[in-house]
């Protein structure tokens, strides 16, 4: 980030204790508008921990957020949705019986007109043609928008939960992205699908936080590499000055921290 740049997302000093362990020791960290930061680490280092402060699910015991330079509290995760903070929750976030357009518009439904609409008559027709719009801003064809979820393959499942919560973002650009793991369960193809919408969504101008072991998309994907070794921040390196050998040996602790 320059420093003429606000960040979307930021975070000073970030502590958080389990009881007796420490997951998060003392992290400084930061995602720009239009931005892809990878957050790498072992099993346990952190990262999931790092991302449920960010989308609200938990409360740091030390430190701040900010928000576009705003200091922030996140009470719950309704608290990081407002101020423009999305978490992609997978495949659980899907309804499978319900059609891809259903889906995408689940909790920001459009009523019909008149009398129908206030006996909560959903419009089934404008909110395709919404979705479709959405999609195709996006650059996402998945399937028929009236094709139940369950029919999807795993991959277009991802698109679709990545493209609803990329849609939800208030005020499109400014928005911030959570991912964790999400083509943990995909294949060869479908991953470079999810890698695609990713950058797509980050070419307009979206926030994205990357949680993967997935080291070859990490490096395709991301503008910047940040790595957790047992709850600290040990690298923080734009992706094109990062070997693959020293982010491994961030990763496992055989490279001595960056910052120490
Ligand atoms: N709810 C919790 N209660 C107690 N300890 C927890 C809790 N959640 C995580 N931890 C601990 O915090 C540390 C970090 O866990 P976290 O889930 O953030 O790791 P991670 O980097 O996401 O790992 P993985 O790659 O396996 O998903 C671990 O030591 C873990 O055991
Ligand atoms: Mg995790």
């Amino acid at each position: 980030m320059t420093p003429t740049t606000t960040a979307a997302l930021e975070l000073e000093g970030v502590d958080m204790h389990y009881g007796y362990v420490r997951a998060l020791d003392t992290i400084d960290f930061h995602v720009a508008q239009g931005e892809v930061v990878g957050l790498l680490g072992d099993n346990g280092a952190g990262k999931s921990t790092l991302l449920k402060i960010m989308s609200g699910a938990h409360r740091p015991t030390g430190g701040t957020l900010r928000v576009h330079g705003e200091k922030v509290e996140f009470h719950a995760p309704s608290d990081a949705t407002h101020a423009g903070i999305q978490m992609v929750y997978q495949d659980l976030a899907l309804v499978e019986a319900l059609d891809i357009a259903t889906n995408l518009n689940i909790g920001r439904e459009i009523l019909r007109p008149g009398i129908f609409g206030l006996l909560g008559f959903v419009d089934h027709r404008a909110q395709r043609r919404r979705s479709e719009g959405e999609l195709d801003k996006l650059g996402v064809r998945t399937a028929a928008m009236t094709r139940p979820v369950e029919m999807l393959s795993g991959g277009q499942r991802q698109v679709v939960a990545l493209a609803r919560s990329a849609t939800r973002l208030t005020g499109d650009a400014s928005g911030v992205l959570l991912l964790d793991e999400p083509t943990a369960a995909l294949g060869y193809e479908q991953t470079q699908q999810v890698q695609a919408l990713i950058r797509r969504m980050a070419d307009q101008g979206i926030a994205i936080v990357l949680v993967t072991h997935n080291l070859p998309l990490a490096t395709a994907v991301c503008d910047r590499i940040a790595v957790l070794n047992r709850g600290r921040k040990v690298a923080d390196i734009a992706t094109k000055e990062a070997e693959n050998d020293h982010l491994v040996g961030w990763i496992t602790g055989s490279r001595p921290s960056m910052f120490s």
